[in-house]
């Protein structure tokens, strides 16, 4: 099966009534890891990768693992999205090296920290969603901004400065076409998003629902929605890392938000800590090790757990079978009418 647009397969979800994690890819044990829980679980999937991420991997590297993937697990739809892109020359760039779906995040500035205006957005989204839906590929917006700048997105803070207005959101919509809108509900990025478990004052589920009434057929998206399981950061603990006491979005407020129109659950340090708690476990009860096999298969291992507890707990599982990809040349065609 071709890669696939996001738009099909969160349309595919909202028929379905489930969400689909957004899972970051940095790596060829990252994609594999995915990979192998979609295809256990029998998942449609999107995989996201970062500025930061391509950057680190370099584009030629991620495109020919994105095409492995397709190669590989012909039975699973795959998008290919990119995460938080910071300007429309960002976002091109992606579509250009053959990702089915992008983020333009025009909440914020180019620095990727700085509020912008909503002109600026409405601006910028609308000329990335003019060049995406001429070539069938999905857009994705943001309005309200998250917290924290822990890993360079975000606007700091505890993420209740900027949530988003139901009406502005709407206004949003109307004004630019996005296929689907990233909202601020009170979660950041990172592992440090709640002091405490999270409640109504701090995670604001009973806007999202307000959001989801005043634009119902909208696909939402939940970014900084790790849920940073006390047990991942004990492993990191207990061999020889220093977390602080942290709490993440609870995976029970996730399922209340695929109730109300949530359709993307982005999910990039739940697998960060995954990963790294394995490492350290192997470093530190077998010192004499020094192959990065010994270390990166268990990571790998571990990181595929997590993913695939998550598509079972978004409802995704099961669904990958369902439907057959639209081609990009088709969604175009949709598009233009
Ligand atoms: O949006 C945040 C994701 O966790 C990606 O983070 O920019 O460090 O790759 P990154
Ligand atoms: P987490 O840091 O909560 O995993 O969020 C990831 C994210 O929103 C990527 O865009
Ligand atoms: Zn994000």
């Amino acid at each position: 099966m071709p890669l696939v647009s996001m738009r099909q397969i969160l349309d595919e979800a909202a028929k379905g009534g489930y969400g689909v994690g957004a899972f970051n890819v940095n790596n060829m044990e990252q994609i594999q890891a995915i990979m192998e829980a979609a295809r256990e679980t029998k998942s449609p999937v999107i995989i996201q990768a970062s500025r930061g991420a391509r950057a680190y991997a370099q584009d030629r590297y991620l495109y020919h693992l994105m095409l492995a993937a397709v190669e590989l697990y012909p039975e699973i739809p795959i998008a290919m999205h990119q995460d938080h892109g910071n300007s429309p020359q960002t976002c091109i760039s992606a579509i250009d090296m053959g990702f089915t779906s992008v983020m333009m995040d025009g909440s914020l500035m180019e620095d990727g920290k700085t509020p912008s205006t909503f002109e600026y957005n409405v601006r910028v989204t609308r000329e990335v969603v003019e060049y995406a839906h001429a070539r069938g590929v999905t857009v994705e917006g943001e309005i309200g901004t998250l917290g924290g700048i822990e890993d360079g997105h975000g606007a700091g803070g505890t993420g209740l400065e900027h949530l988003t207005d139901p009406e502005q959101a709407a206004e949003f919509v109307k004004l630019t076409g996005v296929d689907a809108l990233a909202i601020a509900i009170g979660t950041s990025h990172g592992a440090y998003k709640f002091s405490k478990k999270p409640t109504g004052e701090t995670l604001k589920m009973d806007r999202l629902i307000e959001i989801h009434k005043r634009i119902p057929d909208v696909h939402l998206v939940m970014h900084g929605s790790s849920s940073v399981p006390k047990e991942l950061q004990d492993v990191i603990n207990q061999y020889g890392g220093k977390l602080k006491p942290t709490w993440g979005v609870p995976i029970e407020e996730i399922q209340l938000g695929i109730k109300n129109g949530v359709r993307k659950i982005n999910v990039d340090t739940d697998n960060r800590l995954a990963m790294t708690g394995a490492i350290r476990k192997v470093l530190f009860e077998q010192p004499e090790k020094f192959d990065p096999r010994d270390y990166l298969k268990p990571a790998r291992e571990a990181m595929k757990k997590v993913v695939a507890e998550r598509m079972v707990q978004f409802g995704q599982a099961g669904h990958a079978g369902d439907y057959e990809p639209i081609p990009l040349s088709e969604m175009a065609k949709r598009y233009r009418q």
